[in-house]
């Protein structure tokens, strides 16, 4: 198939562009490059052993440019990446993020129906279950409050695009829930590249490892799990990327709608990462524990059951492997992609 990728040069975008050439498949990116580098299309191409990614430097909101490109390409399916992520910054700038996440979306849609082009694939998260109401999360938890606009972005979306499946069943919509993404691809050339301070707790703990910060802040050590840290379902960015390809196998199949957890199965604490860390690459991390952070839960992972049976997508990967890959990027690159 012929997938336009949007935001195929971002973190999860970039490993998926890897996965999808190795199945066979080929791909245009639409990126607006608001939180990523054009270097990693440039070695995503290296490593799949090609000339180059085609790429269109342009924003989702621009309905003309996105028109002649469809004008230009065929499409057999979207991977929808593109979207703002941050969810502190969610909070300070909520226009931003409904204007960025739900127009992109809105305005990709109508050029995706006007040109024949019924098949989506959509990057949700965990984070629309809120405080979930079952552990391990099935799809069938209902969803929940979420605490930030980010996190209704994506609910709001999930809403939106299984109504436009509802009115005309020529559509096939794929939900995919991530659970956490992290790791980096084997090669160490591409990987996780924040701007400013990592929000998250991989990229922090890498960056601790390869001496740009001082100390890990461990957000609370007294919720109610085994150590006391937070629990969270992590999940290797290339196993990620490889549900993408899976679920183009959905499509093709005409699922209608269909929505799937992409995580593990198991839950590791803030303090199982830092010491799988810690001995698996043989470097120090110091830490200390500081005040839980507003609006985090204890635990939080999926049962995968759902994607097994019906994607026949499974997680390869584990903790290892993980805090493995996540430091070969970060050494090798320890200022991320060169400027450009
Ligand atoms: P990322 O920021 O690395 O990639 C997103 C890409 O979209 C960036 O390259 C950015 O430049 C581009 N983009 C943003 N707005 C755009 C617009 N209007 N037009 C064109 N391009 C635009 O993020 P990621 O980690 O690769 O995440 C990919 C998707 O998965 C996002 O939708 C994100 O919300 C979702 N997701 C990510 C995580 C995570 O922890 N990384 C978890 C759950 C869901
Ligand atoms: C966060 C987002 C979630 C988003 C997800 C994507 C919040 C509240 N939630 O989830 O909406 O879908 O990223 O991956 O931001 N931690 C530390 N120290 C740090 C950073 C994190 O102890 O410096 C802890 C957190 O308290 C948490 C765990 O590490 O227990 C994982 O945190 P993080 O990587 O930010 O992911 P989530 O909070 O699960």
């Amino acid at each position: 198939m012929n997938i336009l990728v949007t935001g195929g040069a971002g973190f999860i975008g970039s490993h998926t562009l890897i996965e999808l050439y190795a199945a066979g498949h080929t791909a245009v990116v639409v990126d607006n490059l608001s939180n990523s580098n054009p270097v990693a299309l440039k070695r995503v191409a290296e490593i799949i052993g090609i000339e180059s990614i085609p790429f269109h430097k342009v924003d989702l909101r621009d309905h003309e440019r996105l028109e002649r490109i469809f004008e230009e390409h065929r499409f057999n399916a979207c991977i929808h990446f593109a979207g703002l992520k941050a969810v502190g910054e969610s909070v300070e700038k909520p226009w931003e993020y409904y204007e960025n996440n739900i127009n992109g979306t809105l305005v990709l849609v109508d050029v995706m129906r006007k040109h024949g082009c019924k098949n989506i694939i959509f990057s949700s998260s965990a984070t629309v279950y809120g405080d979930p109401a079952e552990i391990p999360i099935t799809e069938n938890c209902p969803k929940g409050q979420c605490t930030n606009p980010y996190g209704w972005t994506k609910s709001m979306l999930e809403q939106v695009l299984m109504d436009i499946q509802r009115a005309d069943p020529e559509w096939n919509v794929v939900l995919l829930r991530y659970f956490n993404p992290v790791g980096a691809h084997q090669s160490g050339r591409i990987g996780e590249n924040p701007n400013g301070i990592p929000n998250n707790l991989m990229p922090y703990i890498t960056q601790v490892a390869v001496g740009k910060r001082k100390e890990l802040g461990v957000f609370g050590n007294d919720y109610p799990t085994p150590d006391g840290t937070g629990v969270r379902d992590y999940i290797h960015v290339v196993d990620l990327a490889a549900a993408h390809v899976c679920a183009l196998q959905a499509i093709a199949r005409r699922c209608g709608i269909g929505i799937y957890n992409v995580g593990t199965g198991h839950g590791y604490s803030v303090l199982d990462m830092v010491n799988a860390f810690i001995r698996v690459n043989g470097v120090d991390v110091p830490y200390s524990i500081k005040p839980r952070r507003a609006g985090d839960i204890a635990t939080c992972y999926c049962d995968p059951a759902k994607a097994k049976a019906e994607l026949d997508w499974e997680a390869q990967y584990g903790i290892d492997d993980i805090v493995r890959d996540s430091w070969n990027w970060q050494r090798q690159n320890p200022d991320g992609y060169p400027a450009v």
